[in-house]
């Protein structure tokens, strides 16, 4: 069934309801360059209601400027659950089947011909893969009318260091020759 985005915000469908302080529904234009998707909010989006906008948000829009070209304004930004869990803790597969419709409501009003899913919890629900995201990561996927790739989360780059920001750099600069220009 589908679901009116507008409910969103106010949303009550699992128990991480219960301990978000807000719904992090994502931000960016309509019809963008590209759209980005992370796990799920943390502290600082919990608190500032907007995606990525701690640590790993910086690094990785300072990536995605740097090696793709566009810039945060460019991009629609969101998670595949949308409202914090607990101590940062991975979403259950409840909590992610229950949250995955939003994204599918938000696919068919963002309409993005490029999408690129950060670490192994979204690179599956995204793209539905099997196997890790050290398998996924930087391979060029159909979804929908448009394209996707999968690459670490930034949160995996601050822990692991330069290795994996290169091998990120390395996804982003093929995610560049996707990129539809206008
Ligand atoms: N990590 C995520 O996956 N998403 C955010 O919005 C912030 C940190
Ligand atoms: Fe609703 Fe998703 Fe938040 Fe759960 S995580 S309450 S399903 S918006």
């Amino acid at each position: 069934m589908a679901r009116d985005l507008a409910e969103l915000p106010t949303c009550t469908r699992c128990a991480l309801s219960l301990t978000r302080q807000r719904v992090v529904v994502g931000s960016g234009p309509m019809g963008p360059a590209l759209m980005v998707i992370g796990e799920a909010p943390g502290r600082d989006e919990d608190e500032g209601g907007e995606p990525f906008i701690g640590r790993s948000g910086r690094l990785l829009f300072q990536l995605i400027a740097e090696e793709v070209g566009l810039s945060r304004q460019e991009c629609f930004v969101t998670n595949v659950v949308k409202c914090r869990p607990p101590a940062n803790r991975t979403p259950t597969r409840d909590e992610l089947s229950t949250c995955r419709p939003w994204l599918s409501e938000q696919f068919q009003v963002v309409r993005a011909p490029l999408v690129l899913a950060l670490g192994n919890t979204a690179a599956r629900s995204v793209f539905g893969f099997e196997k890790g995201i050290g398998q996924t990561h930087g391979q060029i996927v159909q979804l929908g009318g448009g394209r996707g790739m999968a690459t670490y989360h930034p949160a995996a780059a601050l822990r692991g260091g330069p290795s994996v920001v290169e091998v990120m750099r390395a996804d982003l600069r093929i995610l560049k020759n996707l990129v539809v220009t206008p």
